[in-house]
């Protein structure tokens, strides 16, 4: 089918190939793609529209959907494409399912255009590769759009095949990469030209813009639909209802102009919450946690004990002595009878020095760094995020917290999606140009909502 598709005109492609992606597989049956998918595959192997925009959900198979495609038209009809993506790991994503999928049937690998030295295991195994090329002149690549690539970088790039573009997650480049990359679509005739931008809907920049754009043939896939394909199950998507961003991702709705900043972040629990949340005095029931957040000259140390349902600040200071801040928590673990696996110190700066006598000392409480990986790298950049939202459920979920004026920190508190599309917290540099002031009230609270160490495997040898 595929040796006669090279040769094939566009119109014959499409009249004697209608299920052409059957040809790929998924756990070694052939794909089946959903009736929305179907039509993001043939908008892109038609060339349907010179200007295509698809909102659709997250985990919908929109860049499965779009690999599949490029693969086809790469090699079937020796197009080369560009594709765009916000972020290394996002790009690496599509080039990933493209490795993948040639492995789906000869025709993909008796066409790829080697380096001889490359065999195909190595190819597989590669996780830094860029760009495909075909013998019939056919090609894809995958270039993220962040600030590491300048403009020459990108400019460099699109030479390749920059008439042919696709911008995977288009809403998470911001408006001067993307108006760098149209700039460029502009060295071609028009009529050349192929642009798709597909993703969701999460600021309202250039991609709102193009999305009320009469330019633009406009689909939109929502969860709805996505459940009447049988793309997610109703019993998921009552999981993920309460989830941040469920209105962007599955919803599919661009946010309301109030509800985000000039730099697109959102504050992370609102006034009502927090006010919600206050009360009198400590409940300290069941298992309790210690956060001692160590701040740097003239900043507090804060030491937040929580319970399942309420937090409290224990104590503060402004020492800069490593033992006095060693002895401070070691009598408020005596004094609450708080194990060290329920102790989180922060592990940065002059905290880290805590933390290692505390060790020393065979206290092995954990030492955490804010910018480490998260236990669910799926949803979070780091582990801050990864604390901080956790947190946030708790205070929706009822959590409890005692009066004290430096818990007002938590109103400052801001989010966004990043670039990879997972959770991630405001710097504290940002912050602090915006407060004048280190949160360090609620640093010692979020801390308290840090992942667990594993306990140390032992090792006999
Ligand atoms: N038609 C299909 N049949 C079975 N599985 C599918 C189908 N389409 C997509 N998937 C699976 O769904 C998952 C998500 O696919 P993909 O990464 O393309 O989604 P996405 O919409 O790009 O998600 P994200 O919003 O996270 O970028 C993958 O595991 C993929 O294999
Ligand atoms: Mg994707």
């Amino acid at each position: 089918m595929f040796g006669e598709l090279r040769l094939a005109s566009k119109d014959r492609l499409k009249m004697k190939n209608e299920e052409l992606y059957r040809i790929f597989k998924l756990h070694d049956k052939p794909i089946e793609l959903s009736p929305m998918q179907k039509v993001i595959f043939y908008e892109i192997i038609d060339f349907s529209h010179i200007r295509t925009q698809i909102i659709a959900p997250t985990q919908y198979g929109k860049t499965l959907t779009v690999a599949l495609a490029i693969l086809t038209a790469a090699v079937g009809m020796s197009e080369r494409f560009t594709v765009l993506a916000p972020s290394e790991k996002k790009a690496r994503i599509l080039m990933n399912y493209c490795i993948e999928h040639l492995f789906d049937s000869e025709v993909f690998l008796s066409a790829l255009d080697l380096d001889p030295n490359i065999t195909w295991d190595k190819l597989r195994r590669e996780r830094t590769r860029t760009n495909l090329s075909f013998k019939g002149g056919g090609g894809i690549q995958v270039l993220s759009l962040d600030a590491r690539n300048t403009r020459r970088n990108i400019e460099a790039v699109m030479g390749f095949g920059g008439n042919r573009l696709i911008l995977d997650e288009s809403s998470l480049i911001d408006d001067p990469l993307y108006a760098t990359v149209k700039r460029m679509l502009g060295g071609y005739k028009y009529s050349d030209t192929f642009l798709l931008e597909i993703g969701n809907p999460f600021y309202r920049n250039h991609f709102y813009r193009t999305w009320n754009s009469d330019l633009y043939h406009k689909i939109f896939i929502d969860y709805h639909i996505g459940l009447q394909e049988g793309r997610y199950s109703p019993e998921f998507i009552d999981e993920v209802r309460d989830e941040a961003y469920f209105d962007i991702f599955y919803e599919c709705k661009f946010p309301e102009p109030d509800q985000l900043d000039a730099r697109g972040y959102r504050f992370l629990v609102t006034d009502t919450e927090y006010q919600k949340s206050l009360i009198e005095t400590p409940v300290p029931d069941g298992e309790l946690k210690l956060g001692a957040d160590i701040g740097a000259g003239g900043d507090f140390n804060v030491f937040t004990v929580r319970s399942q349902k309420c937090a409290w600040v224990e104590e503060k200071n402004q020492t800069q002595d490593t033992m006095t801040n060693v002895n401070v928590i070691r009598d408020i673990m005596k004094k609450r009878k708080i194990t060290a696996r329920n102790v989180f110190v922060d592990d940065i700066g002059i905290g880290r020095g805590v933390t290692d006598r505390l060790k020393e000392l065979g206290i092995k409480v954990n030492g955490i760094s804010s910018g480490a990986k998260p236990k669910d790298t799926t949803r979070y950049k780091n582990i801050k995020a990864e604390m901080t939202w956790n947190f946030r459920k708790w205070i929706k979920e009822g959590g409890k917290l005692v009066k004290n004026e430096g818990y007002n920190q938590v109103l400052w508190i801001k989010y966004k999606v990043s670039t990879d599309k997972v959770i991630q917290i405001e710097p504290k540099d940002e912050l602090m140009q915006r407060t004048g002031k280190s949160p360090d009230y609620f640093d010692s609270l979020a801390l308290t909502f840090a992942p667990q160490k594993p306990e140390p495997k032992i090792r006999f040898i």
